[in-house]
């Protein structure tokens, strides 16, 4: 019943939507494989209509993608293994640019999200592709990028991104975010293991460049972060209830765009365990 994936690219350099297909546990090897080259290729891809998904048909189907892993510090939602709950009304509202848990070694290589409840209008999420941006970054700072190595940290600023620190399940949100502390390095300029690509590895859990000071590293990061949010190298998804995205957390970023106000949004994430990003010296 998946004979032949339709796979539509929808902005030029990141995401493409594939549909004739039905994600479950049940799908057969090759089918997995041209879904793993579709993700590779375009970085994130959608599926839509996906509505006969429950958390553990989402961990099943997870499951055929790589070993699924926890949040390090948010408890997964009750009654299930991996499924890591956003919901609008308790502070899940991920409205800043960032790769997934940055601040371990091995952080995730892909993840998927299910979209639950959806606002009427707005709530919808943007990606960016990494790898694009690095290739559009100019060679004198493409030179620096593969020299530099940067600490991240899950000591997450909230106030260096948000002007309104806000309700009482935000900043509750957030002491669990941070209840056990997290930092680690990474290089600024990852290889991708699968496709060898050189991608940025940069986000909100970045904190400073190694041999930089706090100030040179802001002003920094945000020339190089600003390559990665070109619009020329994102793309955005309008969601409805039941469908499912899936991005290689290696290759991307993305931001949850925060503009529906009181309505409720719920989504429903899964993440696959990666590998310690590899510096292009290896
Ligand atoms: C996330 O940051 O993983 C969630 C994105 C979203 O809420 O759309």
């Amino acid at each position: 019943t998946n004979k032949g994936l339709e796979i539509h690219p929808i902005a030029g350099r990141i995401g493409a939507e594939i549909s004739g297909i039905r994600l479950s546990a049940d799908l057969d090897t090759s089918t997995v494989h041209e879904i793993r080259q579709a993700l590779l290729r375009h970085k994130v891809i959608f599926f839509r209509g996906q509505n006969h998904l429950d958390d553990e048909g989402q961990e099943s189907f997870a499951r055929l993608l790589g070993n699924p892993v926890a949040h390090p510090t948010v408890p997964t939602k009750q009654n299930t293994d991996y499924v890591l709950e956003l919901d609008s009304a308790h502070g899940g509202r991920a409205n800043s640019w960032h790769t997934d848990v940055t601040f371990v070694d091995a952080y995730p290589q892909i993840a998927t999200l299910r979209a639950v409840v959806i606002p009427s209008a707005g709530g919808d999420t943007v990606w960016a592709n990494t790898a694009a941006a690095y290739q559009s970054l100019p060679p004198e700072l493409r030179d620096l990028a593969d020299r530099l190595w940067a600490l991240h940290s899950n000591e997450y600023d909230y106030a260096r991104n948000h002007n309104n620190v806000s309700s009482e399940d935000e900043k509750r949100y957030r002491e669990v975010f941070t209840s056990t502390l997290y930092e680690t390095e990474h290089p600024v300029v990852r290889v991708h293991p699968e496709t060898g690509e050189r991608t940025l590895v940069l986000g909100h859990f970045f904190k400073k460049f190694l041999g930089l000071s706090s100030s040179d590293s802001a002003h920094l990061f945000s020339i190089l972060q600003g390559y990665i949010t070109q619009l020329e190298n994102t793309v955005r998804w309008h969601w409805s209830v039941g469908d499912v995205a899936i991005w290689d957390n290696r290759a991307t970023q993305h931001y949850a765009i925060n503009d529906y106000g009181d309505q409720h949004r719920v989504v429903r994430r899964i993440t696959i365990d990666g590998d310690v990003p590899v510096s292009i010296d290896g």
